[in-house]
């Protein structure tokens, strides 16, 4: 299968990457079926992401989910970016290869670690709001 153009499009020209100097959430994950890592750093003011970035050491398809990710997240409160799954980042993208939907969990999860970093730095315990991050069912596989 090959990829969309969505896909394309974002892997060729990846919204939102970067550091964030002024982050007030940072989350790091790491991807144990391939070693791949995503980073992805928020900037929450009352409860809404005003802004988010992420850097990968990662592939195309994960470098695409989490610029798709990234753009879906923006401006949303803290409770609706938690809702975001992997599976409608790879629907917002037209798909992915079966073997690169493990890939595409790297963001979800990395969204979930920096809400948890933003709310213990608040002196919040994430648990109740977050969870745990969810573990990748693709690299189970
Ligand atoms: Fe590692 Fe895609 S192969 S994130």
């Amino acid at each position: 299968m090959a990829y969309s153009e969505k896909v394309m499009d974002h892997f060729a020209n990846p919204r939102n990457v970067g550091e964030m100097k002024d982050a007030n959430g940072m989350g790091e994950v790491g991807n144990p079926k391939c070693g791949d890592i995503m980073r992805m750093y928020i900037k929450v003011e009352n409860n809404i992401i005003k802004d988010v970035s992420f850097m990968t050491f990662g592939c195309g398809a994960a470098i695409a989910t989490s610029s798709m990710a990234t753009e879906m997240i923006k401006g949303k409160s803290l409770d609706d970016a938690l809702k975001l799954t992997n599976k409608a980042v790879m629907e917002a993208l037209d798909g992915l290869p079966p073997v690169k939907v493990h890939c595409s969990v790297l963001a979800e999860q990395a969204i979930k670690a920096a809400i948890s970093d933003y709310y213990r730095r608040q002196g919040i315990d994430p648990t109740p709001f977050v969870g745990e991050v969810p573990e990748c069912e693709a690299c189970e596989l």
